[in-house]
């Protein structure tokens, strides 16, 4: 399975933070924000990656992630000249995606919670149709939502609607068999003028092939698209950081506990921030290599 994280967008909603910067660039605690989609990927043991981000920024995500080699990764790149909607992503990494199944995550969603890695690993295994996940929100007005019966299968799934008929909303995250590009391209823009990832649900749905994999209230599924969003998921990480000294969304550490890279060259890597507790942490890591703990 490969991965593509979608990081374009306006951002309009960070206003005057961007369009200047690109939103998935600015900070989440110590971290940029794609630090946490691709984190995500990484953990479901995607190693292929697509970042999809607009004629203006791709350029500074390609010198920050390089050709991922330094992590195990191969990384891609490619330009979404126009906001044309989620699903455009399909279009865009057609040639990337070469027939193979997909995993697509926007870059501005932030995961968090215990056993999340085993809930990637076991999605990523899919064998046909799709999966998205359902998170209880006090506003699901404002994502797509889905309704389900006693069994988990869907009966609804609607794209902001004005009265919600649950409060599980769908998340950024989703995972795709080959035939994701096709549907995409039979999408016609919704009223906002953008091929959406809910009509690409919907299709999946009516092929019977949609699960959705419940995330518990034990996870954390954080909103970066605001400024108060933002701030709160900076404090959310800081105050997990502080208090266990684990680090969330740890890219090199993530490749080294994945089996990705051995560790031997991630310092030199990463020694721009030497005097970083960054930094020291991933030293750590590699120094304790051979210590650590199961279920860390
Ligand atoms: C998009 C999707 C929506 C989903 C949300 C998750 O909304 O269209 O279904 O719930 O991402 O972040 P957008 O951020 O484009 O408004």
């Amino acid at each position: 399975m490969k991965g593509i994280i979608l990081a374009g967008g306006r951002g309009s909603r960070l206003y005057p933070l961007t369009p200047s910067l690109s939103k998935q660039l600015l900070p989440v605690y110590d971290k940029p924000m794609i630090y946490y989609p691709l984190s995500t990927l990484m953990l479901a043991g995607i190693k292929e990656i697509l970042i999809i981000s607009t004629p203006e920024h791709i350029d500074i995500y390609k010198k920050m992630l390089g050709d991922g080699d330094w992590l195990g990764l191969s990384l891609q790149y490619k330009v979404q000249d126009k906001p044309r909607g989620l699903a455009d992503a399909f279009i865009v990494g057609e040639e990337f995606i070469d027939g193979d199944k997909v995993a697509l995550i926007l870059g501005d969603n932030v995961f968090y919670g215990h056993g999340f890695s085993q809930v990637l690993q076991e999605s990523a295994k899919m064998e046909e149709g799709a999966i998205v996940f359902g998170y209880y929100v006090q506003n699901p007005s404002e994502f797509g939502v889905v309704e389900v019966d006693d069994e988990g299968y869907v009966i609804s799934l609607e794209e902001k609607p004005k009265e919600p008929k649950s409060s599980f909303a769908v998340p950024g995250l989703y995972f795709y068999d080959e035939d994701v590009v096709n549907i995409a391209k039979t999408l016609t823009p919704s009223a906002r003028g953008e091929i959406e990832i809910t009509d690409v649900n919907l299709e999946y749905m009516r092929r019977k092939q949609l699960r959705v994999s419940m995330l518990g209230r034990g996870f954390a599924w954080l909103d970066t698209g605001t400024c108060d969003g933002l701030n709160e998921a900076s404090n959310f990480v800081r105050t997990i950081q502080k208090r266990q000294g684990l680090y969330v969304a740890c890219i090199e550490e993530i490749a080294m506990t994945m089996g990705f890279i051995d560790g031997s060259g991630v310092l030199d890597a990463i020694s721009e921030g030497k005097s970083t507790d960054y930094y020291h942490y991933v030293k750590n890591i590699v120094e304790r290599a051979h210590e650590r703990k199961p279920g860390l």
